[in-house]
C-alpha cells in the first residue's frame, strides 16, 4: 500500500489554515496528483481555545512546535508561524535535525538564515522549499529554479508587498495623503502586526533577497539590499508623476554586473503604460529577464488565505512527487558570497523642489546639476495660479545619473540658499 506523506502543521492562523482547507477539500485530487495522500497528523499554535474556521478534530496537538517538528508520525514539517527567530527558527532547525523536509512560507526567516538552514538541510539529504515566501500564490521560485533554468538571469524586478501598492495606489486613485491611506489599510487589516515590516520596504527587501540568491547564485544577502519605505511618498510627488507619464511603485530590483550585486527595495518612478505602472490595490508583480527568454512577467494575488495556502500547497505536492531540489536552486556550499555593488546603475532620476521665485535661483540649481556631472532632460515649473511673487516648485527629470552624483547635487543645492523646503529625489526605473 501507498504510504500518505504526512505533515506536520506549526501555525493555524491565515496561512495554516489555507493549508488545512486544501488538503481536507483536495484530497481525491492530491492523491491522484501525485499517487500517495497527503495528511496532516499534528498541528500546532499558541491557544488552543481559539475558534479557527476548520476542522482539526482529527489532528494531534502539541503545545510545543519543536516537539512538532521532531514526531515520528511527521514527514515534512509545515511552518507557517512566522518571525526569524524564536520558534520559527528553533522548529526549523529541529525538523532538519530529525531528518524532515521543511515547506516554509516564512521569509524573515529564510532572509536572515537561509545559508544556514540550507547547508543544514543539505547536510541532513532533506530539502526546503519557500513558493509561499515570495509574492504569494505567484508560483516564481519555481519559475525561476525551473522553468528558466536554462537561463542566466540578468535581472529580477517586482513588485512584491500587496500593502504598499495598495497603500500607493489608493493614494493616487483617491488623492489622499499617505497618513489618511496607511490608517485606512490598518482598519483593512492589511498591515503587518509590525507595520515597518510593510511600509519600510523590509517584507518587500526579503523577498527580493531571496529571488537574488536563486537567480544568481549567491548567499542571500538581506543586510546588502538597499532599503527605503513608502513613508516620505508624497501625494503631491505622485500627482506630479502622474502629469508626466509615471506612477510611483515600491520596486525592487536586484542585478548582477562587473560592479557586483545590486540590490534596492526603494520607492520609484516607473511609466504609467508599463505593466508596473498598470498594477492596482494589493496585486503583485515579478519581472524575470533571462538571457534567452528575455522577459517574462507573473502577475497575481501576493497574500491572503488561498493564494498563500495554494503555494504551500504546490511544494508539498512536490515533496509528495519525489522532487528535491537544493534551496535555492543549487548545491549551498556551491553559493558564492554576494560582494555588494560598489555603485548602483545609473539611471534618469526626478527631482523636486520649492525655490524662492526670485531671478537667479533656478540658475543656481541648474549649476549645482551641472557641477555635480547631472545633464538636465526636463524641467517645468509650477507657479502657483495668481500669485506671482509666491514660491515656485520645481521638477527637473535628468539623463542617466549616477545615485552618488545625485546625493552630490542634493547636498549642494542646500547651500544654494533659495530652498524653500527639502528636494525629493525619486529614481525612474527603466523597464
Ligand atoms: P498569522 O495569521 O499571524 O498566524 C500565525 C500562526 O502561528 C498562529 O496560528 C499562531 O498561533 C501561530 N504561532 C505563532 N507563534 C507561535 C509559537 N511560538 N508557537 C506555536 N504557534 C505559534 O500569520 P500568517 O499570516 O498565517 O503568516 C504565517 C507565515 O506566512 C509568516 O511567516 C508570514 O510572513 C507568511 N506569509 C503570510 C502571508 C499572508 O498573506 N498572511 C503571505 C505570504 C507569507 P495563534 O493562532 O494561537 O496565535
Ligand atoms: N505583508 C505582506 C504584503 C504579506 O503586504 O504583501 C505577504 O507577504
Amino acid at each position: 500500500m501507498v504510504q500518505p506523506l504526512r505533515l506536520g502543521l506549526a501555525g493555524l492562523g491565515t496561512v495554516g489554515i489555507g493549508v488545512v482547507k486544501i488538503v481536507q477539500r483536495h484530497a481525491d485530487l492530491i492523491t491522484a496528483r501525485t499517487g500517495r495522500p497527503v495528511t496532516i497528523t499534528a498541528v500546532s499554535a499558541r491557544d488552543r481555545t481559539k475558534n479557527r474556521d476548520a476542522d482539526l478534530s482529527g489532528y494531534a496537538w502539541e503545545v510545543d512546535p519543536v516537539a512538532l517538528a521532531r514526531r515520528d508520525d511527521v514527514d515534512v514539517f509545515v511552518e507557517v508561524m512566522g518571525g526569524h527567530e524564536g520558534a520559527a527558527k528553533a522548529a526549523t532547525e529541529a525538523a532538519l535535525a530529525a531528518g524532515k523536509d521543511v515547506v516554509t512560507a516564512n521569509k524573515a526567516l529564510l532572509a536572515h538564515h537561509g545559508q544556514a538552514l540550507a547547508e543544514m538541510a543539505e547536510a541532513a539529504g532533506r530539502v526546503i522549499r519557500f513558493e509561499a515566501a515570495v509574492a504569494g500564490g505567484i508560483p516564481v521560485i519555481k519559475a525561476l529554479t525551473e522553468g528558466l533554468a536554462g537561463n542566466r538571469i540578468k535581472r529580477v524586478m517586482g513588485v512584491m508587498n500587496g500593502t504598499c501598492n495598495y497603500i500607493l495606489t489608493r493614494m493616487q486613485n483617491a488623492g489622499l495623503p499617505y497618513e489618511t491611506v496607511f490608517e485606512e489599510a490598518r482598519q483593512l487589516g492589511y498591515l503587518e502586526a509590525d507595520p515597518t515590516l510593510d511600509v519600510g520596504g523590509i517584507d518587500a527587501g526579503h523577498k527580493l533577497s531571496l529571488l537574488a540568491s536563486i537567480a544568481f547564485g549567491t548567499k542571500v544577502a538581506f543586510n546588502h539590499v538597499e532599503l527605503e519605505g513608502i513613508g516620505n511618498v508624497s501625494i503631491e510627488d505622485i500627482n506630479l508623476a502622474d502629469e508626466m507619464g509615471y506612477h510611483i511603485k515600491l520596486l525592487g530590483v536586484a542585478q548582477i554586473s562587473g560592479r557586483g550585486l545590486e540590490q534596492r527595495m526603494t520607492p520609484c518612478l516607473v511609466p504609467a503604460d508599463s505593466p508596473f505602472g498598470q498594477l492596482q490595490g494589493g496585486t503583485n508583480m515579478v519581472m524575470l529577464e533571462g538571457d534567452s527568454v528575455g522577459q517574462i512577467v507573473l502577475r497575481g494575488p501576493g497574500a491572503g488565505e488561498g493564494p498563500t495556502a495554494s503555494a504551500v500547497m504546490a511544494d508539498v505536492l512536490d515533496i509528495a512527487r519525489g522532487l528535491r531540489l537544493p534551496t535555492f536552486g543549487q548545491p549551498a556550499s556551491t553559493l558564492a558570497e554576494a560582494t555588494p555593488a560598489r555603485s548602483a546603475t545609473p539611471a534618469p532620476y526626478y527631482l523636486r523642489m520649492t525655490l524662492l521665485d526670485k531671478p537667479g535661483a533656478l540658475a543656481k540649481i541648474a549649476t549645482c546639476l551641472g557641477e555635480a556631472g547631472i545633464s538636465i532632460d526636463q524641467m517645468r515649473q509650477i507657479n502657483q495660479p495668481g500669485e506671482e511673487d509666491d514660491d515656485a516648485i520645481v521638477i527637473f527629470v535628468t539623463h542617466k545619473a549616477a545615485p552618488a552624483d545625485i546625493d552630490h547635487a542634493m547636498t549642494r543645492f542646500g547651500n544654494t540658499g533659495v530652498l524653500v523646503d527639502t528636494p525629493v529625489a525619486i529614481r525612474i526605473e527603466e523597464i
